[in-house]
């Protein structure tokens, strides 16, 4: 079976079944996720923060995703890969969002790229679709404006913002996107927004009523407890169970626990009593 494709996810917006997206870094990561049957795997631009530590996305170069979707391609057969166009690399012009959307396609092997913002980014938007390469947008809480948008919180509570949110949904659908993100929305406004689109939307922090829904690989899986805003879900808590386990491998070979007989190589022992004889000569006392 080949991979998703856009239109394989553009049709589940008219069935009964949600499309499951989940990001996803490096090839084990890739792996799990792409077993496990998810739809879309996203090579996110928060690996700025889950894997390089950073307070927010802005920092991440267009060779870090062509870096991580290089490995997410290695790991995975089946989902379909959506890799972020990382901030600045695509608002300047046309050329360079051209440039850059088709590295990410061609170095690195990614089925279609993600970018955020609306009516401002349609002509690049057009320009890559043009070129025939998919793109996903993203509306709401836009992580790359997050010093526009003075942090991280829930965006579009206002009738103002609300509606201009809805307009920038349909100019995203216009230019030719394949499905929106909406993050950090009302669920009453995604809702309105799901209704309004023929194209797919996939919510993280927008509530049930999107088409699909999306989280980071470290929040589903509870890598940092002291990271829980309302909208994630943690399905494990891989926190304790990582650091519980470590501490248990310092312990192990603390009291020389680790490694046992039988996690050791064995010598021929009449091998070991002839090196032992052969020490025993003058030119190695
Ligand atoms: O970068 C990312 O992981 C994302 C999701 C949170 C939608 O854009």
């Amino acid at each position: 079976m080949g991979r998703i494709t856009i239109n394989d996810i553009i049709a589940l917006k008219k069935s009964d079944k949600r499309i499951s997206m989940l990001t996803a870094y490096d090839f084990y990561s890739a792996r799990f996720v792409d077993q496990a049957g998810v739809d879309i795997i996203l090579v996110g631009d928060s690996l700025g923060m889950v894997i390089q530590g950073r307070e927010d996305t802005l920092a991440v170069s267009v060779d870090d995703m062509v870096y991580h979707t290089t490995m997410v391609r290695r790991g995975s057969k089946r989902a379909l890969i959506v890799t972020d166009l990382p901030f600045m690399s695509y608002q300047i012009s046309k050329e360079e969002a051209l440039k850059n959307a088709g590295r990410i396609m061609k170095e690195a092997g990614a089925g279609a790229v993600k970018l955020e913002g609306g009516k401002n980014v349609a002509p690049q938007i057009k320009a890559i679709v043009d070129t025939g390469i998919p793109v996903m947008g993203h509306l709401g809480l836009t992580p790359q404006s997050v010093h526009q948008l003075g942090g991280y919180r829930v965006q579009a509570k206002g009738k103002e913002q609300a509606i201009k949110l809805i307009e920038d949904a349909l100019v995203l659908q216009d230019s030719g996107v394949f499905a929106i993100v909406l993050e950090t929305i009302p669920l009453e406004l995604a809702k309105l927004v799901s209704e309004k689109l023929d194209i797919p939307t996939i919510g993280i922090g927008a509530g049930f009523y999107c088409d699909g829904q999306v989280l980071v690989f470290h929040d589903l899986l509870g890598y940092d407890q002291d990271f829980k805003p309302k909208f994630i879900r943690n399905y494990s808590n891989l926190n304790q169970i990582i650091t519980k386990d470590i501490k248990k491998y310092i312990n192990d070979i603390t009291n020389n626990q680790f490694p046992n007989d039988e996690e050791s190589y064995h010598m021929n022992p009449q091998t070991i009593e002839e090196v032992k004889k052969e020490l025993e000569k003058d030119e190695y006392l």
